[in-house]
């Protein structure tokens, strides 16, 4: 473990439940909490199968709760049937709650348009037939390529009615993005619409999928349906594409879910890992969709009467635990925004919690940086200028919330009287792993506190013995849970070892660093491995590079991150050209091609802040890049590291130049 992971428990603060929360809350006092810890601890079986029957509704009840004969291919239920849209919407619909407004959706431009669980239902419906009439069905793959609309949720409700397995491609990645994952999963479908609209801006998409498709590979795709959001100009191929508006044309209303099994994958979702291409990560229905659903119940301490806004775009796992699954499920109200906070001014948030009466708010502390900059600078969209009383609860996720921006969101926005839920967890964990409870959790602004009831979290050294509390290690789940990722799509060796390396004793391994404080508390400290979070947004260094070498004038990179105020972090790349050094414009001019093409490859999220240009990379004799001193070199700072085992320590003065 690195020095900077032993180095950190500087924050002395600690903020105490507040007393209305703990009263109302739905786990009451750290007594209850405790209580649920050692039922979840004695009995797991019981626990969770009690909170299985409790909470989803089965077609076949299941008899196993969990069977760990291949581990560590978990199976949750996995005898019983359910339909994950009939457990977001049917469900509702025999209630009160059908009536209620499910989502609240506000365009870039301002214009607000609500659906009920009953009309979102038949919506769902209506589309779920129209591409059963097209001929999908259950166990196919469907690619979503959407904007934030009520369109996307539908799209991906559609999907789980019929068994259809989706992979929802952020609408930010590029066309070769697109292709690949298309291939990958083995798309027989895409959903998309004409053009997306961010920041006053329209962005195209179906050309994307056009020219995805277009690339070859992807024959299997049947048919792509657009959803027309802004009327922009499309290409057309006759009898494989169809308006989404034609698909549910006259379709009625009502369309009987598909039971699938508890295992069966609910969706497919690419995130970066420290070497190759990204990985699909699949997950299953049941236990998915119970431990969003707990979480929603648990963190978020769900009420009848909350509006939840969480911020993710659908194309992250945020979007589809926090705001297709798991609030439906609760039949909670929720915002859905298509637009960016900073648009028309870095006051949006602000402005629409006040509007939409938010009473429980989710975003992520990138956001949060970034608003606070502009709010100390721009005095009218400061957040005290706005009506925020409605707000309960404020949450962060993503990356680690460093106590400034922790304490600017809890004064500022929770106007000290909510609770900021700092919420670990990844794309392979489904939901929720370690979180404070509203009602239960003491907070220290930067730690995400505890596991929840059930979650085993440990940190652990390389033999996956515990550490001391104080100490830095690997950040490891003991035991299996309902929403673990299941395999990575059509990779069960790279799942096996990437997430359960055999020195660690068949624990799941995180990726993250972390030490545990006096109080059992868990600060997060990043990742140990070849991973950046920008933004909130993983990237494997790896496809960086493989991205940036893949353009003609590259012989060589090395991308490694540097702490950034607002990203978090940011990409720096070193570049070995084919050609001679480049100078001045001309240095800068490649650089800007660069990071154009990088943006053409795998998006704009992954562009290189910095480019360093250098004859070579700071190699040892044996031939291995040195990132270490990289790092160091990205950062700005002085070497002072031996480098008398580098090939050509030279190197480095001239790595140092940015462009
Ligand atoms: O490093 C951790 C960081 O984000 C990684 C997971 O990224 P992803 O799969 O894209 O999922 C993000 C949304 C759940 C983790 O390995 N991370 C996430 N939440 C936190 C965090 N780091 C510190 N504190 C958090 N609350």
């Amino acid at each position: 473990m690195s020095s900077e992971i032993e180095s950190v428990l500087v924050e002395n603060r600690v903020f105490p439940p507040f007393a209305n929360l703990v009263k109302e809350a739905a786990i009451s006092g750290m007594q209850a909490y405790r209580d649920l810890c050692a039922e979840a601890e004695r009995a797991p079986d019981e626990f969770w199968g009690r909170l299985a029957r409790e909470n989803l509704r089965w077609h076949k009840p299941f008899t196993q709760v969990l069977d760990e004969s291949e581990a560590p291919f978990y199976r949750w239920f996995g005898d019983g049937e359910l339909n994950i849209s009939a457990n977001c919407l049917d469900k509702h619909l025999d209630t009160p709650t059908a009536n209620k407004t499910a989502l609240i959706f506000e365009s870039d431009d301002g214009k607000v348009s609500k659906v009920t669980y009953k009309e979102l239902h038949a919506r769902v419906c209506e589309l779920a037939n129209g591409l059963k009439a097209l001929g999908h069905s259950k166990g196919e793959r469907a690619i979503l390529y959407m904007p934030m609309s009520i369109e996307a949720v539908v799209a991906m409700q559609a999907c789980a009615r019929l068994g259809i397995i989706h992979s929802v491609v952020f609408g930010g990645f590029s066309s070769k993005s697109l292709h690949e994952r298309t291939i990958d999963v083995g798309a027989t479908l895409v959903i998309t619409a004409d053009e997306q609209v961010r920041g006053g801006k329209t962005i195209p998409l179906k050309n994307a999928v056009d020219e995805a498709l277009d690339a070859g590979g992807c024959e299997a795709v049947r048919h792509v349906v657009v959803y027309r959001r802004t009327g922009g100009q499309v290409a057309w191929k006759e009898g494989r594409d169809l308006w989404l508006h034609d698909v549910c044309a006259n379709q009625p209303p009502v369309c009987e879910p598909v039971p699938v099994n508890a295992e069966h994958p609910l969706f497919i979702l690419y995130t970066s890992g420290s070497t190759g291409r990204p990985k699909g990560v699949q997950h299953s229905s049941a236990g998915y969709l119970l431990w969003s659903l707990m979480t929603v119940k648990w963190t978020f301490d769900a009420k009848d009467s909350d509006v939840f806004w969480c911020t993710a775009d659908v194309g992250w796992v945020t979007g589809h635990t926090y705001i297709t699954y798991g609030p439906l499920a609760a039949g909670l109200t929720q915002v859905v925004f298509e637009g960016v906070p900073t648009y028309p001014n870095a006051g949006r948030f602000w402005e629409m919690i006040q509007r939409h009466k938010v009473t429980v708010f989710y975003t992520a502390p990138t956001a949060i940086r970034s608003l606070t900059k502009a709010a100390e600078s721009n005095p009218d969209i400061h957040p005290r200028r706005y009506d925020l009383n409605s707000l309960r609860i404020i949450g962060s996720v993503g990356e680690p919330i460093n106590p400034e921006a922790w304490m600017w969101y809890y004064t500022h926005v929770g106007r000290e009287r909510c609770p900021v839920l700092d919420t670990w967890w990844q794309t392979e964990t489904g939901a929720h792993m370690i979180t404070p409870l509203p009602g239960v959790t003491p907070l220290k602004p930067g730690s995400c506190t505890l596991p929840l009831p059930g979650i085993s979290m440990a940190v652990v050294d390389e033999a996956g013995e515990d550490v001391e509390h104080g100490k830095g290690g690997f950040l490891v789940a003991k035991r299996p849970w309902p929403a673990m990722i299941r395999t990575i799509w059509g990779d069960p060796e790279r799942f096996k070892s990437a997430y359960f390396p055999p020195e660690l004793k068949g624990y799941y391994l995180a990726g993250d660093g972390a030490q545990r404080d006096q109080d059992g508390y868990f600060w997060i400290m990043g990742r140990i491995d070849d991973v950046l979070n920008v933004s909130g947004h993983r990237l494997g260094t790896m496809e960086v590079e493989s991205a940036l070498v893949s353009h003609e004038l590259v012989a060589e990179a090395a991308v490694v991150g540097r702490p950034d105020a607002t990203t978090g972090e940011a990409v720096v790349a070193f570049v070995v050209l084919n050609r001679s050094l480049p100078e001045g414009d001309d240095a800068v001019a490649i650089a800007k091609q660069l990071r154009d093409w990088v943006a053409k490859e795998i998006g704009p999220i992954a562009k290189p802040k910095d480019i360093r240009f250098g004859e070579n990379l700071p190699k040892t004799r044996s031939g291995k890049i040195m990132r270490r001193l990289l790092r160091v070199v990205a950062k700005g700072e002085q070497v002072t590291q031996d480098v008398s085992t580098l090939e050509n320590p030279g190197i480095l003065d001239q790595l140092s130049q940015a462009h």
